[in-house]
């Protein structure tokens, strides 16, 4: 294991006395999620009975609204308010430009204009949400349609540079591609995706004393909040949100909608709470997407594998009001060394629904093309893929020259190949059949950036002995909750049943979320750093009070175990000290923040994919059979949620590279599959054998306790490897995802 940095002594969590940290503990919130018993948003009871709200959406892409006649809504039974464009109460202007990282004003119904299928454009609220959808429906809307540009395929002319970017060009591309003896210059495209949340967003709102109380669905606790402030045109304080439990985000709730902006309106112009969620269609439509993308790869290589010239340009799109760029060549320039290299994006703005983050935004689609670009260089030289990798391995980071905090993407490679038995594979296509089977072994690297922000928490020490964790944090589904009760646990000495988390409270010390892969590092190092200050302020306590048996030793002696701290054979319980002490508790906050030098290192998290499939012989089905990740992530809090997050994202790798898709039908703009039978994800079947193995590793220069991210590393390349994986099977190269089976036969 490598080292741990010398941050705080004693550092309770690097000393890891109880070995509560890296077990796979059950999710602390695990059986209220499996007895349907945590209160989602829309779930929460507010102190009065609710009304329902229902959204309509603009059935044209580009346009305004000519005539909008909500006389029948309005009579319909229930009904309590029809809100469109022309009545909706006033609110903050909208930004000109979206920003993902601040918080921004998100007004809704806001004028008259359509800029994409599926916008919001009225809401009605009733009594029950069966009377507001059935009155939905009468809300009768003309329009005044304007031509609307929504084909990607068909502009990749019109693409600029997205604002303030440009190409990243090291050396001469150009002419060393020119001279290199084996060259790859293939163009790969992937397709809009949605996220498909099992939650939708959804929102419970309620007015008291002036106060805006909102739960509702969101990764961004703080940022939605002031959101939702200046949009309403309030003081910051006078918005209270809540988001306990969150069914999934995936970059999709980011941002708020209009769930959150419209309930909050309606429930202080009623009087009443209420609550809006959107359904599976308005999901698809009215949110983000992942924005389709067309990369072109070009690979100048010697014989001996070494690459000279690599470039990776990825053309993709987003809302014609936005700047949103997926990212899909930024991750090429950290992977293998080249001494002439050139990246960049191009970006067409189209009237379709807004393109978004969706998990490992850039990663996720730019990995399956780079990653196979290298699996045909390895056939064209006739070396193995694991070994030109290999032989592609950089010694500091190829564009900027700085060196790696900590980079074990080699032993990924080496491990896995030999766990997944990758010497049994036929380097020609073809060769082994099980049945109609054809049966192939492909691989491909993993790599995700790491972040750590800003962040704080506090822990408190109540006189029952009990510790509870609070942080404007959330848990998406990936085991905030279960991560932050271990670090507190540890930190101060007590069993995992002493500790309760409370997170996703605006009032709560802020941190910033989930996204990125920066949550876990990001909550737990505050969390690590209010534990310290509160074992500290414990032992000063119990160390200065005459009635401690600790009375009189030196704080920096006080032992924490199983609750009871002690100096040497003098103890007592934490619940003593408390009780007599501090009946009210004892509370520290912690505070972490980026280290100063944080900028000089390449830092990112690693893992290598192994896949075998089988291919149908007669109908061109692929079936995963096998499939391995060893990944190099930093010290692992929990590896039951840590697995979960990186099978997780190689489940979605399949599911790039055999089944997601959206389409646009031209005619309106709209994006067709909007029901999971129309948009396919693996299932069951789809999946054999899987497993994520990781690397003990702690990268010091991370953050206090070495942790990195996994929730985006597992879905890097995972798709890149299946694709791989088909063509060592039947010698079919797919370079247009998904690999439909028309598209093997
Ligand atoms: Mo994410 S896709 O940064 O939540």
């Amino acid at each position: 294991m490598s080292s741990v940095t010398e941050w705080a002594k004693p550092n309770p969590v690097t000393e890891n006395r109880s070995g509560i940290i890296g077990k796979a503990v059950d999710r602390y919130e695990g059986p209220l999620k499996v007895t349907g018993t945590a209160p989602y948003a829309y779930e929460v009871e507010p102190p009065t009975p609710a009304a329902y709200g229902s959204l309509v959406l603009s059935s044209i892409a580009r346009g305004r609204i000519s005539a909008i006649d909500t006389a029948a809504a309005e009579a319909a039974p229930g009904v309590k308010l029809v809100w469109s464009h022309r009545n909706v109460p006033a609110q903050a202007e909208r930004a000109k430009t979206l920003d993902f990282w601040s918080a921004q004003p998100n007004p809704a119904l806001e004028s008259d204009r359509v800029r994409y299928f599926g916008q919001p454009i009225a809401v009605v609220v009733a009594d029950t949400l069966e009377n507001a959808r059935a009155a939905a429906d009468l809300v009768k809307v003309s329009y005044e349609a304007e031509p609307a540009s929504v084909d990607f395929a068909n502009s990749l002319d019109e693409a600029r540079d997205p604002p303030g970017e440009s190409d990243t060009l090291v050396g001469d591309f150009e002419g060393a591609f020119a001279e290199a003896p084996v060259q790859i210059d293939d163009v790969w495209t992937t397709p809009i995706q949605n996220h498909i949340q099992m939650e939708p967003c959804a929102t419970t709102a309620w007015w008291e004393d002036g106060r805006c109380i909102v739960h509702t669905s969101v990764q961004m606790v703080r940022r939605t909040a002031q959101s939702l402030a200046m949009t309403l045109k309030l003081d910051k304080d006078a918005v209270l949100l809540r988001t306990r439990y969150i069914g999934g985000g995936f970059g999709g709730k980011g941002s708020s909608y209009d769930d959150l902006t419209l309930a909050a309106l309606a429930s202080r112009e009623l009087n009443q709470p209420v609550k809006i969620a959107y359904t599976r269609q308005q999901m698809m439509l009215a949110t983000i997407h992942r924005p389709a993308t067309h990369m072109h790869v070009r690979l100048g290589a010697e014989r001996d594998g070494r690459l000279t010239a690599m470039s990776l340009m990825t053309t993709t799109h987003c809302h014609r009001s936005g700047a949103f760029t997926e990212h899909a060549s930024n991750f090429a320039r950290s992977l293998y060394a080249a001494p002439n290299r050139l990246t960049g994006h191009r970006l067409v703005k189209l009237d379709l629904p807004h393109a978004g983050a969706m998990r490992a935004p850039g990663e996720a689609p730019g990995m399956l093309s780079l990653e196979c670009a290298m699996d045909e260089l390895a056939e064209k030289l006739g070396i193995d893929p694991v070994e030109l990798r290999i032989r592609n391995e950089p010694e500091v980071d190829p564009e900027t020259g700085k060196p790696f905090s900590l980079r074990q993407l080699v032993r990924c490679m080496k491990e896995g190949a030999q766990m997944f038995g990758w010497d049994r594979r036929l380097p020609r296509p073809g060769q082994v059949r099980d049945g109609r089977w054809a049966v192939g072994m492909g691989m491909a690297a993993a790599i995700r950036g790491n972040f750590l922000l800003p962040a704080k928490a506090s822990f408190t020490l109540d006189p029952n002995g009990t510790v509870t964790v609070r942080q404007g944090m959330t848990d998406i589904g990936t085991g905030t909750y279960t991560v932050l009760a271990q670090i507190a646990a540890e930190t101060m000495g007590v069993p995992l049943s002493d500790v309760r988390v409370e997170i996703g409270d605006s009032e709560m010390p802020p941190a910033p979320g989930s996204g990125g892969q920066f949550g876990a590092a990001t909550a737990g190092s505050a969390a690590l750093a209010a534990g310290v200050n509160l074992r500290k302020a414990v032992a000063e306590l119990a160390t200065s009070d005459e009635g401690s048996p600790l009375f009189g030793g030196e704080p920096e002696n006080v032992v924490f175990q199983d609750g009871v701290i002690a100096i040497g054979n003098r103890s007592e319980s934490l619940a003593t000290l408390i009780t007599r002490t501090r009946p009210d508790g004892l509370t520290a906050e912690g505070e972490i923040r980026p280290a100063e030098d944080a900028r000089n290192w390449s830092q990112h998290t690693y893992g290598a994919h192994f896949c075998e499939v089988g291919v149908d012989t007669v109908t061109g089905e692929v079936r995963v059979r096998r499939m391995l990740g060893v990944f190099a992530a930093g010290r692992i809090i929990n590896h039951k949620t840590a697995r979960s997050q990186l099978t997780g994202g190689m489940i979605w790798g399949i599911g790039s590279a055999l089944h997601e898709v959206n389409a646009v039908d031209p005619r309106y703009g709209s994006l067709i599959a909007q029901d999971m039978a129309s948009y396919l994800v693996p299932v069951q079947a789809d999946v054999g054998e899987i497993e994520a193995i990781m690397l003990e590793e702690a990268d010091d220069k991370a953050n206090p306790m070495g942790i990195k991210g996994v929730g985006e590393l597992g879905i890097a390349g995972a798709g890149a490897a299946v694709a791989n994986a088909i063509y060592n099977a039947c010698g079919v190269r797919v370079r247009d995802y998904p690999i439909t089976p028309d598209k093997l036969l």
